[in-house]
């Protein structure tokens, strides 16, 4: 039986040290900390996702702007309100929801935040920086599942890790933080041909396609004792899943997260993190 990995846990110690963090900025700086986000929109999945990121500031001290826009809102005043935060030095990070609907540039909205208050690791800048192993804002989401590893003490170097996803906000950041660690990377798609044998030699598998329809990781397409990382969510069913089914997999791993409870708690600890991280960019004069 695997070690089941308990996200909100490992989150809690991150969210202990930054708000120990918010705590030394204001009685040392006298700067709150504050993160900007811009929802579109009323997908309701993202605003429960924006409103746990707005709670999860609260708990650790740093205030929080709150723009919600109308689905229809123009690219042009999009890029204002985007513009007016990166200009404001009261704002520390922002993060522009994603999805987008679908007349929005994700591309040139992303890109218009200032590298400096980029919480997401989105822009050409820290996405270039990080492919050169020099990032400071890297993505929440791998991020976490870093933190994961080295909470656990699994080790990277020399692994073999599969990555089921290709996206700049999970699979190109992950790669190029798993390459850093020395580990072997295989990035994996929709259009992979040989998925479950690329899998069954696997040491880590780090999964995040969310779609049932399309995919489920099956015991039988991993190794006995390895390592699965299940950054999915979605609802099938009625529930509420990732793309393996935690109780049939941990009889066949060394440790695997569950959905939820697993990597969603630490995407949102380490937006807090982020936030902390883009205020010192901001701040730093040396
Ligand atoms: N939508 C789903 N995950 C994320 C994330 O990490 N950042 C942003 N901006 N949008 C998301």
């Amino acid at each position: 039986m695997g070690v089941r990995i308990d996200g909100k846990i490992i989150a809690q110690s991150v969210k202990d040290m930054v708000k120990d963090m918010v705590k030394k900025t204001v009685e040392k700086q006298g700067i709150t900390p504050c993160l900007a986000t811009i929802l579109i929109g009323d997908d309701p999945a993202s605003a429960t996702y924006v409103k746990n990121k707005h709670k999860a500031c609260k708990d650790v001290g740093i205030i929080t702007r709150d723009h919600n826009l109308n689905a229809d809102v123009l690219q042009s005043e999009l890029f204002r309100i985007i513009d007016e935060l990166n200009a404001d030095t009261a704002v520390h990070g922002i993060l522009v929801q994603l999805p987008l609907p679908p007349h929005l540039d994700e591309f040139a909205t992303t890109s218009r935040i200032s590298p400096l208050k980029d919480v997401d690791g989105l822009t050409p800048h820290n996405a270039g920086l990080l492919a050169m192993g020099r990032a400071t804002l890297i993505a929440c989401t791998p991020l976490g599942v870093m933190e994961i590893f080295d909470y656990h003490g699994i080790a990277l170097e020399g692994r073999n890790v599969v990555l089921i996803n290709r996206s700049n906000l999970v699979g190109k950041p992950l790669y190029h933080l798993l390459l850093a660690r020395n580990a072997t990377v295989i990035t994996c798609h929709s259009k992979t041909r040989n998925l479950t044998e690329l899998c069954q030699v696997a040491d880590i598998i780090i999964t995040a396609v969310g779609d049932r329809d399309r995919f489920t990781l099956r015991p039988e397409m991993i190794k006995q004792g390895a390592t699965v990382i299940d950054i999915a969510i979605s609802r099938f069913h009625g529930r509420l899943v990732g793309d393996s089914d935690f109780d049939e997999i941990i009889h066949k791993v060394s440790f695997a997260t569950p959905v939820p409870g697993g990597v969603g708690p630490m995407t949102v600890a380490m937006l807090l993190k982020n936030t902390i991280t883009a205020l010192g960019g901001q701040t730093d004069k040396s």
